[in-house]
């Protein structure tokens, strides 16, 4: 080995290490979260997500035009709805004047190139903040995927290029599969939420959504029935196959940076893109120890998101999107 074999040789200046680089990280990688507020021109503030805001749809629609400017070519959907909408079976999920379906109609009129993931799940028009229809204590399965069906098509009427099923119950994919074609929907792609853990880093999304599970003896007080146990690893594998199985066109693993060795290893396991989620706590992580001059904010920015692609991530569904697309377009 030594003296023969010097590993430094490779690192000896930028165009050295950017020959022999083997990850890039671009825009189009990216997709954006975006949460949307009923109103017009209201652009809110997210407290625990600097940076982060609800905005009406006419102010969305400015946004994704900047967005796709900036090379980003998909966004992530999520509505904050008014407590008046809310119940248990989250009818208001597939209304088709929703807020949701709205939105996709408005982005799609302005900026007809921008993919749109929107969120299925029924946490945000849920009177106990599940992503289920809760019953005796319990979320129940089949009940939920129903709704689910529904919820979808009624985004594919909207015009969304996916569906992204956010919620964790069981057959959902292949029952979603089969209703957006039944409904002659065989374009609009899925892309499922599969190997989702219950992580305490959602809680900066909860505060945006106002979607936390409410307070309530006869209600769960957390995901745990739904969402995977962070200890365990072979159930992210099988849950990504099954979703393969089931007519999944991308899956996804959520949170990101805490969860790499898991994204590595479903990666491996399909074949079919792999997207990470860096959730609403990553980013509210970095942005906390950034004010306080504790980390270098661009730098820890770009690491992390390198990281998650060199894991094995295709997409990477992240708050930092369109800063680092104007740090990468510099
Ligand atoms: C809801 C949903 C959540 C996130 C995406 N979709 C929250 C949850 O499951 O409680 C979290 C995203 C984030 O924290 O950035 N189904």
């Amino acid at each position: 080995m030594f003296p023969i074999q010097r590993g430094r040789r490779l690192r000896t200046n930028e165009a050295i290490r950017s020959l022999v680089r083997e990850t890039i990280v671009t825009p189009s990688d990216f997709m954006f979260p975006m949460f949307i507020a009923e109103g017009t021109n209201v652009q809110e503030a997210i407290p625990s997500m600097p940076g982060m805001f609800r905005r009406s749809v006419d102010l969305t629609v400015k946004e994704v035009k900047e967005l796709y400017a900036l090379g980003i070519r998909a966004i992530n959907i999520y509505v904050k709805v008014n407590d008046s909408l809310k119940d248990n079976a989250g009818i208001e999920a597939w209304n088709p004047n929703g807020l949701m379906q709205t939105a996709i109609k408005a982005i799609k009129d302005a900026c007809p190139e921008m993919v749109i993931m929107p969120d299925v799940a029924l946490d945000p028009y849920s009177i106990y903040g599940h992503d289920g229809i809760v019953e005796k204590g319990v979320v129940l399965n089949d009940e939920t995927v129903d709704a689910l069906t529904r919820m979808s098509v009624s985004h594919a009427a909207a015009g969304a290029d996916f569906v992204a099923p956010s919620d964790m119950m069981d057959g959902r994919v292949l029952r979603i599969r089969e209703a957006l074609d039944k409904s002659g929907y065989t374009d609009v792609g899925i892309m499922s939420y599969s190997a989702k853990y219950a992580s305490a880093f959602y809680g900066p999304f909860r505060d945006a959504l106002d979607s936390a599970p409410v307070d309530n003896k006869e209600i769960p007080k957390d995901k745990k029935t739904y969402q995977m146990d962070y200890a365990n690893r072979i159930e992210a594998i099988k849950e990504a196959i099954y979703d393969v199985e089931e007519g999944a066109d991308i899956v996804m693993v959520k949170p990101g940076i805490a969860y790499l060795d898991i994204v590595r290893e479903v990666k491996d396991a399909v074949n079919v893109p792999v997207a990470v989620f860096q959730v609403s706590g990553e980013y509210a992580m970095v942005k906390a120890a950034s004010e306080r001059g504790w980390l270098d904010h661009d730098l820890i920015m770009m690491e992390q998101l390198m990281c998650i692609k060199r894991a094995g991530a295709s997409i990477i569904s992240t708050y930092f999107a369109k800063e680092a697309a104007q740090f990468l377009n510099k």
